[in-house]
């Protein structure tokens, strides 16, 4: 069993997930960080299944819909919306988790565009010195890009969240998931959220999922 959809619904797939995330924007009220009713419960992200054995395990689907939500993989974590690899000097061992984890020696730089660190290895892949060995002009390289795990722990647990820091990141971090902090979240034990029903109440022609 893969968890690829069918493919003859493909189409009609994509648009119930457009007018779901337009929904989703809509009603959760701009989704910023501050976000009060994230799309999913804090710790998984939309349709982002992914598949180490068991497949679907670690997903909520709703088939009237075409939407699963699903336990973030390892080496990123998720507000409720899309999934987002930890900055470098931070990991996550972990599936379904809400932030990343600050990598084992605080006084060491990181380069923090290494991003979805999955262990301490990972966090050793990422040091500055090994990441920046190439660089023209080291210093410069290493003032824009090489940070300390407390530092990045420290932005991504600040409130309000540090648009900046997470702007800058490549892919950018969106506000609704410039985070680390779950008091920003109260969805997370309330199950699916209420935009996500509000959709599913109004988009009534059913696209049933055909797993193969
Ligand atoms: C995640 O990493 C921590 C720190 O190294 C370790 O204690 C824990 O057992 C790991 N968890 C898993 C599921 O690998
Ligand atoms: C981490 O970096 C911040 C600023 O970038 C600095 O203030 C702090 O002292 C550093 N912490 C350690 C443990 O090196
Ligand atoms: C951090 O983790 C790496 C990889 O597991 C290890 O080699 C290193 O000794 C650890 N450093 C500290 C200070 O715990
Ligand atoms: C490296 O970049 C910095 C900042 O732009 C500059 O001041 C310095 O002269 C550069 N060094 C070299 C060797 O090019």
């Amino acid at each position: 069993m893969t968890c690829r959809w069918h493919g003859q619904n493909h189409q009609l797939l994509q648009l119930h997930f457009l007018l779901v995330l337009l929904m989703a924007g809509r009603c959760s009220g701009g989704v910023t960080g501050q976000d009060k009713q994230p799309f999913c419960p804090l710790g998984q992200c939309i349709n982002c299944m992914h598949c180490n054995g068991a497949c679907l395990d670690d997903c909520s689907c709703y088939s009237s819909i075409n939407v699963c939500c699903c336990g973030a993989p390892p080496g990123h974590y998720s507000r409720g919306y899309e999934k987002v690899p930890c900055p470098g000097g931070s990991y996550q061992n972990v599936t379904g988790q809400w932030r990343c984890e600050p990598c084992n020696t605080s006084g060491q730089l990181y380069d923090i565009t290494y991003r979805g660190s999955i262990d301490l290895l990972d966090c050793y892949e990422a040091r500055c010195e090994s990441r920046g060995a190439s660089q023209a002009n080291y210093s410069q390289w290493q003032a824009e890009n090489c940070r300390n795990s407390t530092f990045v722990e420290t932005t991504m647990m600040s409130h309000p969240p540090s648009e900046a820091f997470c702007s800058a990141m490549t892919p950018a971090i969106k506000s609704r998931g410039c985070s680390w902090n779950d008091k920003t979240g109260v969805g997370r034990t309330a199950g699916v959220s209420s935009s996500l029903l509000l959709a599913m109440a109004v988009l009534v022609v059913p696209v049933v999922p055909d797993y193969r």
